[in-house]
């Protein structure tokens, strides 16, 4: 097997009432991690590369890994692995080209900072290039708040998608997914304490997922793949972790699962998860470091960070997006 677009997977987790799993990818560990994961759970995949990726590992290092991936599935389970490999928040026309020319089957074209008009432009540029070269294409509408390297945008300029655009968007760009902005939002700290109420553990609660915009845009665009990105939960074990073995992390909250797990039912195909990999990955090294001062071998504190990330991706497959066996 080689590497696949998502649109059979798409086709199948919506008729299936599931979602596929799109894990942020920055380097050799955390790649296994995930793909062992996928292998064991014998669950389709997508793998996305942000820029600042691309800029820290490299395209040919980062494309090499996941060739190994799919090798190593093969030899060792006998499995033929279908990995999606996606560029996440392209931001311009040269970056898709480039990770398209490089062997990326799906890209993402993140227009949602232009006007409309320049939205539908840009995603229109980028969908007839990877059209005509096998490669599908997300467009984004609306903004979700959080930081990433390519976008910074604040909870004020934050805005829910607006359902009477998505027709348009969709039929006049061609896109083959779309992700929408319904209360999601990127990296660890999703939501102000402000925005949440309080548990009685006085642990945060967020403001609940708007299923109704949701549910508008599939009234709109039935049969359509819809996106989720900034769809981490932040798990307070591996916040706990953090906090108790040197880090700084108070009130960093995430996206309750059951609400994904809902959304996955629904015309949610994709969920991007990155910010839970990169805590579980950083409450294992900081609990190594502190249980063992004395060692200073890579391969000591960064296999228990790959055994967690393998863990938390092989719960996310079978308990959030119900992917698991899918494959
Ligand atoms: O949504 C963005 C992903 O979490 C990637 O983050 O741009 O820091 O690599 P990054
Ligand atoms: P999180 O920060 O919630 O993991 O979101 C990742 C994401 O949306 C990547 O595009
Ligand atoms: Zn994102």
């Amino acid at each position: 097997m080689s590497i696949v677009t998502s649109k059979e997977m798409f086709k199948k987790a919506y008729e299936g009432g599931y979602a596929i799993g799109a894990f942020n990818v920055n380097n050799m560990e955390i790649i296994q991690g995930i793909t062992e994961a996928a292998i064991e759970e014998k669950a389709p995949l997508i793998l996305q590369v942000s820029s600042g990726a691309r800029k820290y590992a490299k395209h040919a290092y980062l494309m090499k890994l996941i060739e190994a991936a799919i090798i190593d599935a093969e030899e060792s389970a006998g499995f033929d692995l279908p990995i999606c490999v996606h560029l996440d928040h392209g931001d311009t026309f040269e970056l898709c080209k480039s990770c398209i020319d490089g062997g990326f089957s799906s890209v993402m074209i993140d227009g949602s900072h232009h006007s409309f008009e320049d939205n539908i432009k840009l995603t229109r540029q980028v969908v007839e290039y990877a059209h005509d070269h096998g490669v599908v294409v997300e467009g984004e509408l609306g903004r979700l708040a959080g930081i990433e390297d390519a976008v910074n945008v604040s909870a004020e300029d934050a805005s829910y998608t607006r359902p009477d655009e998505v027709e348009e968007f969709v039929a006049k760009t061609g896109v083959d997914s779309l992700a929408i902005a319904i209360g999601t939002s990127h990296g660890a700290y999703k939501f102000t304490a402000a925005q949440c109420t309080r548990n009685e553990k006085g642990i945060l609660v967020p403001p609940p997922l708007r299923f109704d915009i949701l549910e508008e845009v599939t009234k709109r665009l039935p049969g359509f793949p819809i996106v989720l990105h900034g769809s981490s939960s932040v798990p307070q074990d591996f916040v706990k972790m953090i906090n108790e073995n040197g880090g700084k992390m108070p009130d960093a909250v995430g996206i309750p699962e059951e609400q994904l797990r809902e959304a996955a039912r629904s015309a949610v195909c994709k969920i991007n998860i990155d910010s839970d990999l990169r805590l579980a990955m950083t409450g294992s090294i900081r609990k190594y470091f502190c249980e063992h001062p004395d060692h200073f071998d890579p391969r000591q504190y960064l296999k228990p960070a790959r055994a967690n990330i393998k863990e938390i991706v092989k719960h996310k497959l079978v308990n959030v997006l119900g992917c698991a066996g899918k494959a």
